[in-house]
């Protein structure tokens, strides 16, 4: 493991005692979870729909103490449990620095967590308040409000509310963020971030985990075909 690293790697606690036959222990990537070692900046989960992205990301920050709905490690918030439980058989392995800021994103929780921080009149970090914001603004404001560096941040589709342009804006903020001693593991479909130099990408899919470089990956590979070929590769979509 990396001198710098907050989180050298995950493992399975006794799989003997685990039905391999079961959610979430069926899906090939949770099989393959030992061959995840997180690089010191930036770990990609890029996958089909459905290969276990966000599964195995909520377990990581669930075996972190994160809340199952995102923000800080001290929001703490009752809705529904929808966790798979993955995280109670897994050990995280650790570094030797303990990082100074948290954040977890799940993009379909931030709205819960933005309500929850408005409630307790805890928006002074946010700039503001969020929910007089659009959702690429709010999203923005908490990547330059909130995350100030030293920190461990689990995000999950951040590009979600992001337009091209406000993507390589994040790309920049992430890049400041990992020269201030910052790690990410960030689940992903956005080929823009996926860009990112100083990361190691994980393919998730039906045969389970392997570390795959940036053009061979499908986001690549599939946008910048559709973007040469675009009246070719339409014409083929809605007509045959
Ligand atoms: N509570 C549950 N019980 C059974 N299966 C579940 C449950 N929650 C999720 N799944 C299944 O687990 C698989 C992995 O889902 P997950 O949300 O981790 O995928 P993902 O890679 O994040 O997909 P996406 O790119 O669409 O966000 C999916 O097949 C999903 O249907
Ligand atoms: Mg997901």
């Amino acid at each position: 493991m990396n001198n710098s690293s907050y989180i050298g790697s995950m493992q399975i606690l006794s799989p003997e005692r685990l039905d391999w036959a079961a959610y979430p222990f069926v899906i090939p990537a949770v099989n393959d979870l030992e061959k995840i070692e997180f690089h010191p900046n930036v770990t990609f989960f890029v996958g089909e729909n459905g290969s276990g992205k966000s599964t195995i990301l909520e377990a990581l920050a669930l075996g972190l103490g994160f809340s199952e709905e995102g923000g800080t490690r001290n929001v703490s918030l009752s809705t529904a449990s929808t966790s798979s439980g993955l995280h109670q058989s897994l050990r995280i392995i650790k570094g030797y620095h303990k990082p100074q800021d948290y954040y977890f994103l799940r993009a379909e929780s931030f709205y819960n967590v933005a309500t929850y921080m408005h409630e307790l009149n805890y928006l002074q970090g946010y700039g503001g308040t969020i929910h007089h914001r659009s959702h690429g603004e709010a999203f923005m404001s908490v990547i330059t409000h909130k995350l100030k560096g030293n920190g461990l941040y689990l995000l999950d589709e951040p590009e979600a509310a992001l337009s091209p342009a406000m993507q390589m804006t994040a790309l920049s903020m992430l890049h400041q963020l990992c020269r201030s001693r910052s790690q990410f593991v960030i689940a992903t479909h956005s080929p823009i971030l996926l860009a990112y130099p100083n990361a190691k990408i994980y393919q998730f899919s039906d045969t389970g985990i392997r570390e795959i470089c940036y053009e061979d990956t499908d986001h690549y590979r599939m946008t910048k075909d559709f973007l040469i070929n675009y009246q070719k590769r339409i014409h083929q979509i809605i007509e045959e």
